[in-house]
């Protein structure tokens, strides 16, 4: 979500007070170009063919621009063409800031999927009505708002295939609600006025709004099959395949930290469930074939009264380190506040309030707080089994997830940023070894892959080279001794990830967004969309946050960062980094330091993602660019670490860029209608669908009716579906 809009829900939580290295006092080195990596960068596009990444490394391909295939034999695989496009073809879509969208000439595209959409025939969830004032209990049947990560998932009969174009689970992220286009939606007077209440139930809100709510957060999946004329998808209505699962759905905890006294409360003793997932951002795959969606900014909807003195120092800290001091609302949803004579289920709202009122954790949910922030795993294809919280992966605000290519009897490493301004990049290795057998198998596949193993976090130094240091409790200062945060155990690591990436030097990064890794080179992309707080007296520059705009503006535009893991191995603990692009106005000469022009040029880079071709498709959530275009869609053919030249920033910061920006590496390919942002994307197997989201359209402008029915006015978020006229291969005229 945006950060730069009003209203509270788009709060970006901002509380690492750790002193950790910024590097800012460190006068910057002259940095040496370095060597190539040993070994090449052979990793197969091959390996990612559509939807299931196989085999990893083999031999030096730079000088080849096709797909390496390096006799490596993709077990499932895509149906397209795998070769990478030598430069991009289509004319580039021109700055807009119009109401509709602008996508590349010859291509097609269409909105569906709109918030509201009924996923099965009943009188009790009727048609859309141009309006949010639908039954709310409704919207656990419908489309929920503001669709954001995603993943095309091939269906064959019951059954995952990674090769299937022609039917498909599309599974959908639903981030949050907009309230300021909530028509109805009420707050009600303040009670301060009225009755003298004060603290976190000064204003409160009618049941039937927190419920409507708190059901159009969450997931949809979906079955599509692909129209009668070849092009494009329809929904199959009714499908038993077709769920949501909401912020109240009940959700198993899984891993490390499962059972620990940091997760128990009223609802579970046991610390193994909670009811809800929140604020699913971007997305991510397994390598066996389910869906790994995330939990962001899920403070927004959780608040916290007068209770120091009942938790203590240590867990009052903590909470206040993901951003829940005492007597704070999280981002002003309140949902916690419907009066008690409204609650139709245990603890439906008061479940949001994190205030320690009872005897124990067992009597309040002083911790439920504690039970949103991971990574949690969805099996599309088993409508009736739960989504599992993997607290292996540490919690945090989980922009997205991106694993490394498989190789067999080689762990499985997942990639995760946490996007808060100043908070860090994070990598997990499985312990239990790759085999290609266990593709298909759900979500026993992911206990063994996701419950145990090491996660690590990023340190990036001003010489171009990066460090990965384990959370492992007992190691260094993870330990009961350390005096900021006595870590009591590998749970508390976990659960307190942040902590122990403040304890361990972790780099504060400009709001890690998406990741994606290269099927061409093996290298790790990430994008940092922005961070106001970089700035000399709040988090300082460093030679990957290199940008600090009118001296106390910080970064406003954004960049990407990449780098190559130590001898291309995934499970390495060092790694070289440049960063691949600044975006910037191309006519903003200082801080145009790839040489973007006006068909190339971006602010805020978002969501990111690489296609099994190796093309890399950038997203972006700007509001420091939006007078001149709204939010966007490139397409780009990147390079490697290590192509480009030093380059110093208007902040003096000395750095390295890549390859300077050309309209055949970097070229605008679609424009959104404006207020919206462009989020979510993913290409079916056979390549000639591209699905991407259009979030909040209007969020913050008035007059925009995009995604309305006919003759309304409510602007509506949905998934947009882009084809070629032609019904051939996206991209297809760069192949040629
Ligand atoms: Fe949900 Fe950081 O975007
Ligand atoms: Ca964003
Ligand atoms: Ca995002």
């Amino acid at each position: 979500m945006t950060q730069h809009n009003h209203f509270d829900h788009d709060f970006v939580e901002d509380s690492n007070t750790s002193k950790n290295p910024e590097f800012s006092q460190i006068v910057a080195k002259r940095m040496s170009r370095r060597t190539m990596l040993k070994g090449g960068t052979g990793l197969t596009a091959a390996a990612f063919f559509g939807t299931l990444p196989l085999v990893g490394c083999g031999s030096d391909n730079d000088n080849d621009n096709d797909v390496p295939s390096n006799g490596a034999t993709p077990a499932v695989p895509a149906t397209g063409d795998l070769k990478t496009p030598k430069q991009l073809n289509f004319t580039a879509v021109a700055h807009y800031t119009g109401n509709e969208m602008m996508v590349a000439d010859g291509y097609n595209a269409e909105p569906i999927l709109h918030v509201g959409t009924p996923l099965i025939t009943s009188s009790d969830v009727p048609e859309w009505k141009d309006n949010r004032e639908n039954v709310p209990e409704s919207f656990q049947f419908r489309m929920g708002d503001n669709h954001d990560g995603m993943w095309f998932f091939g269906k064959n009969g019951n059954n995952y295939s990674a090769k299937a174009s022609d039917n498909a689970l599309l599974v959908i992220n639903h981030e949050y609600t907009n309230q300021s286009l909530n028509p109805n939606i009420t707050v009600l007077p303040d009670y301060v006025a009225q009755t003298g209440v004060t603290g976190i139930y000064a204003k409160t809100r009618p049941a039937s709004n927190v419920r409507r709510e708190c059901y159009a957060h969450g997931v949809s999946v979906v079955e599509m099959k692909r129209r009668a004329n070849g092009i494009g998808y329809e929904m199959v209505k009714d499908s038993k395949f077709n769920k949501r699962y909401t912020s109240a759905s009940e959700i198993k905890i899984s891993g490390p930290a499962a059972g620990s006294d940091m997760l128990k409360t009223k609802y579970d003793s046991t610390g193994t469930k909670t009811r809800g997932i929140n604020n699913q951002c971007g997305a991510g795959l397994s390598p066996w074939g389910t869906y790994l969606t995330t939990e962001e900014n899920f403070i927004n909807v959780f608040a916290r009264g007068a209770d120091k003195a009942i938790i203590g120092d240590k867990a009052d800290y903590a909470m206040g380190r993901y951003g829940l001091k005492e007597n704070g609302i999280g981002g002003g949803y309140l949902w916690h506040t419907p009066p008690k004579s409204d609650e139709k289920f245990m603890d439906e709202f008061a479940r949001w309030n994190s205030t320690a009122t009872g005897a124990s954790a067992l009597d309040d949910y002083r911790n439920a707080f504690n039970t949103f922030g991971y990574i949690v795993e969805i099996d599309p294809f088993k409508p009736n089994s739960n989504a599992v919280k993997r607290t292996a992966l540490g919690r945090f605000a989980h922009e997205n997830c991106a694993y490394a290519p498989v190789e067999e009897g080689k762990p499985v490493v997942m990639y995760m940023g946490d996007d808060a301004r100043g908070e860090y990049i994070y990598k997990f290795v499985s312990d239990a070894k790759w085999s290609n057998v266990d593709i298909g198998g759900g979500l026993k596949a992911g206990d063994k892959y996701l419950d145990k193993g090491t996660l690590y976090v990023a340190v990036f130094k001003d010489d171009g080279t990066g460090e990965w240091k384990a959370l492992t409790h007992g190691q260094g200062a993870l330990t009961n001794a350390n005096a900021k945060y006595a870590f009591a155990d590998q749970a508390d690591v976990l659960i307190n990830a942040r902590l122990a990436g403040d304890a361990l030097g972790a780099t504060k990064m400009d709001r890690p967004e998406w990741v994606s890794v290269s099927p061409v080179t093996g290298e790790v992309y990430v994008t940092l969309t922005n961070n106001s707080n970089r700035t000399p007296t709040k988090h300082g520059m460093n030679a990957a946050n290199p940008r600090n705009y009118a001296g106390d503006k910080g970064n406003r535009n954004g960049h990407i960062i990449r780098w190559a893991e130590k001898n291309n191995d995934h499970t390495a603990t060092s790694f070289n980094w440049d960063i691949y692009l600044f975006a910037a106005p191309n006519d903003l000469t200082a801080e145009n330091l790839s040489g973007l022009n006006a068909n190339n040029d971006l602010s805020s880079p978002d969501g990111l993602y690489f296609d099994p071709r190796g093309v890399l498709w950038i997203q972006t959530d700007d509001g420091a660019y939006t007078s001149r275009t709204n939010c966007m869609l490139l397409a780009a053919l990147p390079g490697k670490v290590n192509d480009g030249k030093e380059v110093t920033t208007s902040a003096g910061i000395k750095t390295r860029v890549g390859m300077q920006a050309n309209e055949q590496n970097i070229k605008r390919f679609f424009v959104g209608p404006k207020g919206c942002e462009v989020t979510g994307i993913t290409l079916t197997p056979d390549f000639k669908t591209l699905f991407i989201n259009i979030q909040h359209p209007g969020e913050d402008v008035d007059g925009v009716t995009w995604g309305a029915i006919a003759g309304g006015t409510t602007p509506r978020s949905a998934t947009v579906m882009i084809t070629k006229k032609d019904g051939g291969v996206i991209l297809g005229e760069s192949l040629k």
